[in-house]
């Protein structure tokens, strides 16, 4: 069985990123599942309904969140009628889930959101959340997306529970990094990268966060809409809760340019 995965998608931008290449890929690697993280997807900050509809017909079939996952006004209506998924480890009330356990032509998979603790919003402890959310977990093939700031902490996360999880992928700071690998038949990257802009600052407009550095006061960020596009996906391929090949794609603007980075196999 073969599943993507693609990091925090940003802004209109990352919408075309992804409904201009998912398709193709799906059909070049014959996937059987795609898991995107979009809880930057519409204008950088939150998910509204037509842009969530606009993902699942581009082909990904659940979405993650994190800190922004409850941005937008309709993010609670949503939650209830699509598959789309909230951090686990939010305080008891809030609403939403944090587990979604998928089946399609005969094939399964059950996809964890959690959030660091480190830099992060404040919620429950992640280390010792993620045993509950194990056991909601119907099938052998689990994917987690850990949205969380610190590659320090990613990496604990991942060496805690290698050999237990199918894959474990990092989101959030929208900077892809180049340790992907599989250990113990688990697939792992510290943060998969972003799907949006390529020239911006994590995606948003350069000029905002430039001046906020410049002086120290807050500049509202806009996403960047004239920059080159790039869109980054994991593929990974199982067996029976194993993982057994990994790769990354990568395409800065063109098709015809694609990328290939396997995953370090140990
Ligand atoms: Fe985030």
């Amino acid at each position: 069985m073969r599943v993507g995965f693609i990091g925090d998608i940003v802004g209109r931008v990352g919408r075309n990123a992804v409904s201009n290449n998912l398709k193709y890929f799906i059909n070049k690697f014959e996937l059987d599942f795609v898991v995107a993280n979009a809880e930057n997807a519409s204008g950088g900050f939150g998910l509204t309904s037509t842009n969530a509809i606009e993902l699942f017909e581009s082909g990904i079939d659940v979405i993650t969140g994190g800190n922004h996952s409850f941005d937008k006004k309709d993010s609670i209506e949503l939650m209830s009628k699509m598959p789309i998924i909230r951090p686990y480890n939010h305080f008891a009330g809030v609403f939403g889930k944090g587990v979604a356990n998928i089946t399609k032509n005969g094939k399964s998979i059950s996809v964890i959101n959690l959030m660091g603790n480190y830099s992060m919003p404040h919620c429950n402890n992640a280390f010792l959340e993620v045993e509950s959310a194990l056991k909601e977990c119907m099938s052998d093939n689990i994917l987690i997306d850990f949205h969380a700031e610190a590659t320090s902490e990613k990496n604990a996360f991942f060496h805690h529970l290698c050999g237990r999880i199918t894959a474990i992928f990092g989101t959030h700071t929208h900077v892809g990094t180049d340790d992907l690998q599989i250990l113990n038949s688990t697939a792992y990257v510290s943060d998969v990268g972003l799907s949006g802009a390529f020239d911006g600052v994590i995606g948003m407009d350069k000029e905002a966060p430039i001046k906020a550095f410049l002086t120290g006061l807050k500049h509202s960020f806009k996403v960047n809409e004239k920059a080159r596009t790039i869109f980054q996906m994991i593929v990974f391929e199982c067996e029976d809760g194993k993982c057994v090949d990994a790769f990354k794609i990568r395409l800065i603007d063109s098709i015809d340019e694609v990328q290939i980075q396997r995953a370090l196999h140990f």
